[in-house]
């Protein structure tokens, strides 16, 4: 890649508004980005100029030139003020991710501004980053004790043999636990923001309005905490950051809450989807008991998060075949960049049980997922897939894995359901199941020490509903 630092674009260099574009967001797509990126690729090189929704977008494809604006935080920036067509009133009334972009929170803050919420989250989140401290222990605990309980359920609602989603009735509803014991949700507050985000992932006609409630709640749940300190994520931010105010710590929350159950969910069912559908290096590094290697490997072929948020031109630059001018708006697609890495190949990347963290999954530079939040992740991630290889001794796909059913959005790739035909494990404690709590009923699952298992437990009977009651029909 060329790059001429400070230099204007010359006379005469196509500009994003005079060229073609061709639509991102396709049925092809959603079946197979991976073939849109290639084409892209062939026509323009490094960089292409697509449409999104109405709205011309460089798509960043090659990892060199992703790795370039993800880590140059000068020229490459996040806050969307910066974006010359908003500021300039072109965008298409109600464009429909620019309401996502005005809102102010630490992803799109810049410089000084940003390197202080950074700091803010590097102290609050530190205690649940690793198992030493009480707080990091007792999560990686009810992590493990979540998975067990949701997969006991699923032998007393379906049987030790049989069918079930491990989006709908593990990942998702695993995920929504962890979320109202980090965030330190109180039960009057934890039942109905879980629900109203179980509503927003599901993208279901009232999304809209559920994404509204469960942002309000966010609010309240900052000022809960505030009034009512703990050992919880929301607490520890305030500890952190006392000038921050609850409208401001809700929106940290809520966009936190979408990272803990959206990205977080996807990156389990798409490393169990790499196990399931025979990927053989991902299985190997299973079998050989690397399980984090399983979930980097995995990964690398299916990234979570597909296509970075965008960044915006701070001046002219070369990038690709192309002049972005300043202003214009980029998206650096981790997807098309891990593509380009595996082509390059490399088969030693592709073949060997060493590691892949050249992946890009977690961003790179200066808004790269904090450190104490990859770890977290992490170990969701790897203590979700290791628990259901753990019960299961078989799990097959009920369907050929290339008529899953993808959600493919501008910025998130993942699986709308991952249907499995499943055994547990004869040696499996959860075949003799406790009896599952329904709504209503007295007794409790198990006799519950802490407040907040018995929240879980109480949660875990009104998430039944949804895991077992409409099964979706997507
Ligand atoms: C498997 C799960 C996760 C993945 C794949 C992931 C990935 C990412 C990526 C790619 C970014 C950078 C986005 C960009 O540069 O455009 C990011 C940022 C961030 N992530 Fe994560 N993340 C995960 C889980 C989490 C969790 C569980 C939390 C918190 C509880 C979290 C908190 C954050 C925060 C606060 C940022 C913003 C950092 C900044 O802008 O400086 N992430 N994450």
């Amino acid at each position: 890649m060329e790059s001429h630092a400070f230099a204007a674009a010359p006379a005469g260099s196509p500009r994003i508004e005079s060229l073609p574009v061709e639509p991102l967001l396709t049925s092809e797509f959603d079946a197979d980005p991976g073939s849109v990126y290639q084409r892209l690729r062939r026509t323009h090189g490094p960089v292409a100029p697509i449409g999104l929704m109405g709205v011309p977008v460089w798509l960043v494809l090659d990892y060199r030139e992703v790795l370039e604006v993800l880590r140059s935080e000068s020229v490459w920036r996040r806050d969307v003020r910066h974006w010359r067509a908003r500021a300039e009133g072109r965008l298409p009334k109600d464009w429909p991710l620019l309401a996502g972009y005005e809102v102010r929170q630490t992803m799109f803050f810049d410089d000084d501004e940003h390197r202080a919420a950074r700091r803010t989250y590097h102290s609050a989140m530190r205690p649940f980053q690793d198992g030493h401290t009480p707080e990091g222990w007792e999560l990686r605990a009810a992590v493990a004790r979540y998975a067990d309980e949701l997969i006991a359920m699923l032998a007393a609602e379906s049987g030790t043999t049989g069918f079930t989603d491990l989006m709908a009735q593990y990942t998702r509803p695993l995920l929504l636990m962890v979320t109202t014991k980090l965030f330190g949700c109180p039960v009057e507050l934890g039942d109905e923001m879980v629900m109203d985000l179980w509503r927003m992932l599901d993208g279901g006609p009232d999304a809209g309005a559920a994404t509204a409630r469960a942002s309000a709640a966010m609010t309240r749940l900052a000022a809960h905490r505030r009034a009512m300190p703990g050992d919880d994520l929301t607490s520890y931010l305030l500890l952190s950051d006392p000038t921050l105010s609850d409208e401001q710590l809700g929106r940290e929350l809520f966009m936190n809450a979408v990272y803990l159950n959206d990205i977080t969910g996807n990156m389990v069912c798409n490393t169990l989807l790499e196990v399931l559908r025979g990927n053989a290096t991902v299985r190997r590094s299973l079998s050989a008991g690397m399980i984090g290697e399983t979930v980097n490997r995995a990964a690398l072929v299916s990234p979570p998060v597909a296509n970075m948020c965008f960044r915006f031109a701070a001046r002219d630059v070369r990038l690709g075949n192309y002049w972005v001018r300043a202003g214009d708006i980029v998206s650096p697609s981790v997807a098309a960049a891990h593509q380009d890495l595996l082509a390059i190949g490399t088969s030693h990347i592709v073949d060997s049980t060493i590691s892949t963290r050249a992946h890009l999954a977690w961003g790179a530079g200066p808004h790269q997922c904090p450190s104490a939040a990859r770890e977290l992740a992490g170990m969701i991630v790897t203590t979700a897939v290791g628990r259901v290889f753990e019960h299961f001794t078989k799990a097959e796909l009920t369907l050929p894995p290339d008529q899953l059913p993808w959600r493919s959005g501008p910025v998130v790739r993942g699986l709308r359901l991952l249907p499995v035909r499943y055994e547990l494990s004869d040696r499996s404690p959860v075949r003799r199941p406790v009896p599952v709590p329904r709504r209503g009923d007295v007794v409790a699952l198990a006799p519950a020490p802490h407040t907040s298992d018995r929240q879980a437990h109480g949660l875990l009977s009104a998430l039944r509903r949804l895991m077992f009651g409409a099964r979706r029909s997507h």
